[in-house]
């Protein structure tokens, strides 16, 4: 991270810390996304959780199934959160933009860390998470899927910058990486938060296509 920049989404989810996993703990969808991604890993899988916020219920659930999980989020607040509520995994306080990543992870999971980001970081970014799968490696991103870039809101008391895509633009994007979709699943969830509105949700289940069997 730029020495002395603060960051803006560090800054925000800092402040939000534990309130953000009571506000969002009842999303049905979520729960079931990692049911989907449980029956799809082999035993032991490494998994890579990208804004792993307070590691509740992603690196949680992915970890007591007994998979290893290295959660990175921006936040040094969540961080902290993570570390202490999810022992049986690891967190590392840094801006995925910036750490190197190599091929070898058996899945990535992105829910909901792309918001802060511009739409070519989150394009990039995505690129580069697909080439850290292994061949045939699994990739869930779960988004807010609006045409929007930039545009200034607050969420959970916080000011912030949010920029996404439509649902079509955003499985464009994931098809752009190499990746297949599996599946999908749209909804639309109120956080249980004062203030809040029904916002839509989208789970996109992708896949690193598998290298083609040799002549
Ligand atoms: C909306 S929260 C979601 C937390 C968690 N994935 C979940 O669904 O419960 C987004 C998280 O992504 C983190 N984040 C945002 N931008 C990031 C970046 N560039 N690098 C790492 N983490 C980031 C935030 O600090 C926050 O903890």
């Amino acid at each position: 991270m730029a020495d002395g920049i603060p960051h803006a989404a560090a800054a925000a989810f800092d402040a939000i810390g534990d309130d953000y996993e009571r506000a969002f703990a009842g999303s049905a969808a979520h729960g079931a996304s990692l049911t989907r991604l449980l029956e799809r890993l082999a035993p032991g899988s490494r998994i890579l959780d990208v804004g792993s916020g307070t590691g509740r219920p992603t690196a949680q659930t992915l970890a007591a199934a007994g998979h290893e999980v290295l959660g990175v989020d921006v936040s040094p607040v969540m961080v902290e959160l993570a570390s202490r509520r999810v022992p049986g995994a690891s967190f590392r306080h840094a801006d995925i933009r910036e750490v190197p990543l190599e091929e070898g992870f058996d899945a990535v999971c992105v829910y909901f860390s792309l918001l802060q980001m511009p739409r070519e970081d989150q394009r990039r970014l995505v690129h580069r998470l697909a080439g850290a799968l292994r061949p045939g490696g699994h990739l869930v991103l779960a988004t807010v899927p609006l045409d929007v870039e930039d545009v200034g809101a607050v969420f959970m008391g916080q000011e912030v910058r949010v920029t996404s895509f439509g649902r079509e633009a955003f499985r464009e994007l994931a098809a752009g990486a190499g990746l297949g979709i599996l599946d999908e699943d749209a909804t639309v969830f109120t956080p249980a938060h004062p203030g809040a509105v029904p916002e839509p949700h989208l789970f996109l289940h992708c896949r690193r296509e598998p290298v083609p069997p040799g002549p």
